[in-house]
């Protein structure tokens, strides 16, 4: 029988503690618990991450006729030759042998159609091969699934829903002197139902947080996606980099009720067709590879047709695939289309682009380690150097799976220090209960707009600058806010969002040049040599909200 999560008392200690219950955290949590008693946190339900929502599938390297080598050049042309080569060719390599222990969880992928192919492989966008192996439209629900089935049914682990995490503990929250090093020793977290914070205490913790693409105000992401790892992490001193590399999705569906339903890269993989209202199609005069051009390319192509012709949405029609096709390949997508009134396999499905992964974040190395001693970080919430520019296509849960193991190897290898027995109690002696939540939202709503108008797709210096001035007030009004109410579940959202706003923007301002994700009319050239944007809360504001 499946163990129910435990509520926490006050101070809890374990061997690690993982932040996050998404392909990432749980990944690094099932190969932790071999060693050692291991807590994860999530700061809603267990499958409230973007791992559930993931629909397209897991890129690997299954099929005769493709190769590792492929893969990574690939990863590299969509990067916009930002990646780091050792990060692509370690993760590519994985990938067979990832699939295979999810494969052994459970994990049921669609069967390949001839007896030479184990797994059906469908076809994203930038990939040279058909080598996205899926369980139908949904694959990150299957997943998400078999890891937490895996996790609840582990005896080392305890599965801590309703957690968000507020702030790392280090050094600085240790009471008496015996630990004077730059090190994590834990989080601090909200219990969100009993309303009270509590502290989580290790000598390894697991930042697995995922991305922050809801800083904007269209996105294919879940609530949650706010950033919290990256600004908990920018908090406690740990370099991010290439935060302006935001990537936007280039079909999500269009509809005044639902604004972040996603119509997978696949739809356009197995044939279907971007067009306009009066049904001609349009990638053409943009690139080659038409609609599987990488989605950098395609989400511009659209946002430039759109302008040009004051369109809310264009089309992406699969209706000349057949309806048996169409039902077969899609059937989650199919059906709910249908519970809108939109039957895709006899009219074309509205699209517009939609902010929906983070490539950069919190960096880490090629065992995970970030900056901090005892903090390791794994999936959306870290810069690995795997996407560089821009993602391709399917290799984000790719990346989950082989540094959730990555980090989990290098924790079970590394000397176990001790842990302080005394920790700074959450201090709420100075704040009382807000009386006015309604900065909250507002702020909330503002911020997102900012973004959303200033840092999108198309950026321009004069842009940036207004969104600078714009993230500027807003974090000085939530500082101000943060300091004197106590703590909630919003706050520390709004919180975490406004200091990642303020990291993009910065990085964006930084850039003077147009490569992958990030185009500047001002500067539309790519510059000869390729670098990271990495900003270090050393060399000033490393105390941001
Ligand atoms: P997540 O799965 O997002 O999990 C984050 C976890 O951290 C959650 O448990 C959350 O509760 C927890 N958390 C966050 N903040 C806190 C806090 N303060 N305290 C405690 N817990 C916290 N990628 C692919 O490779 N293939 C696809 O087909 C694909 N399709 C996608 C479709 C959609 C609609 C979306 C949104 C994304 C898709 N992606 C896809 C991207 C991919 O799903 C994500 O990048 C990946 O799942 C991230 O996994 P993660 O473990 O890093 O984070
Ligand atoms: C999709 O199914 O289009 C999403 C794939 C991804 O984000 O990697």
């Amino acid at each position: 029988m499946a163990k129910q999560p435990t509520p926490p008392p006050e101070a809890q200690h374990f061997d690690v503690v993982v932040i996050g219950s998404g392909a990432a955290g749980l990944t690094a949590a099932l190969h932790l618990a071999e060693h050692g008693r291991v807590a994860v946190l999530a700061k809603g339900g267990l499958s409230d991450g973007s791992t559930a929502w993931a629909q397209g599938g897991i890129a690997a390297v299954l099929d005769a006729g493709d190769t590792v080598a492929a893969h990574v050049e690939d990863t590299m042309i969509a990067g916009a030759g930002l990646n780091h080569r050792a990060t692509v060719e370690r993760v590519a390599a994985g990938a067979s042998a990832a699939i295979d222990r999810l494969a052994a969880l459970g994990v049921p992928f669609n069967a390949g159609e001839t007896v030479s192919e184990r797994w059906h492989l469908t076809r994203e966008g930038g990939h040279s091969h058909r080598r996205i192996v899926h369980v139908d439209d949904a694959t990150g629900w299957a997943v998400s699934q078999a890891l937490i089935r895996a996790a609840q049914a582990h005896p080392n682990i305890t599965l801590v829903p309703d957690m968000a995490a507020v702030d790392l503990i280090t050094h600085r929250h240790v009471v008496g002197a015996r630990f004077p090093q730059r090190r994590c020793h834990g989080v601090y977290a909200l219990d969100t139902k009993r309303r009270r914070v509590a502290a989580f205490i290790a000598p390894a913790t697991v930042l697995a947080t995922g991305g922050a693409s809801r800083v904007y105000l269209y996105s294919t992401n879940p609530d949650g996606a706010t950033g919290d790892g990256i600004a908990m992490a920018w908090r406690a001193g740990c370099r991010v980099s290439n935060m302006e590399f935001n990537q936007f999705h280039p079909t999500c569906l269009w509809h005044p009720k639902v604004r972040n339903f996603l119509i997978t890269e696949a739809a356009r993989g197995e044939g279907g067709h971007l067009k306009l209202p009066d049904g001609s199609r349009f990638m053409q005069r943009y690139d080659d590879r038409l609609e599987l051009a990488p989605r950098d390319v395609v989400a511009r192509a659209i946002d430039a047709e759109m302008k040009r012709l004051g369109l809310s949405h264009v089309l992406l029609d699969l209706t000349h695939l057949g309806a048996d096709f169409v039902r077969a390949h899609f059937p989650t997508i199919h059906a709910r289309l249908l519970e809108l009134d939109i039957d895709c396999t006899v009219q074309p499905i509205p699209v517009v682009p939609a902010a929906h992964y983070s490539c950069g974040g919190v960096m880490v190395d090629l065992d995970g380690r970030t900056d901090l001693a005892g903090l390791w970080g794994a999936g959306e919430v870290t810069q690995s150097g795997l996407h560089g520019a821009n993602r391709l296509a399917s290799n984000s849960l790719l990346e989950c799976l082989v540094f959730g193991q990555a980090v989990a190897d290098d924790i079970a290898a590394a000397a176990t220090p001790d842990t302080p027995s005394a920790i700074r109690p959450w201090d709420e002696s100075r704040v009382t209960d807000s009386d006015e939540e309604v900065v909250i939202a507002h702020n909330w709503d503002e911020l997102r707009r900012t973004m959303w108008d200033y840092v999108g797709i198309v950026r321009t210096d004069k842009r940036l600058e207004r969104a600078a001035h714009r993230v500027k007030t807003l974090r000085k009004e939530v500082q101000d806010y943060y300091g004197n109410f106590r703590v909630t579940a919003d706050l520390i959202e709004l919180r975490n969002l406004v200091t990642v706003a303020d990291l993009i923007v910065r990085s964006a301002r930084a850039r003077k040049e147009s490569r992958g994700l990030h185009f500047s009319t001002d500067h539309p050239g790519m510059a000869a040599t390729a670098l990271d944007t990495v900003l270090d809360p050393a060399q000033g504001r490393g105390d941001a909200v």
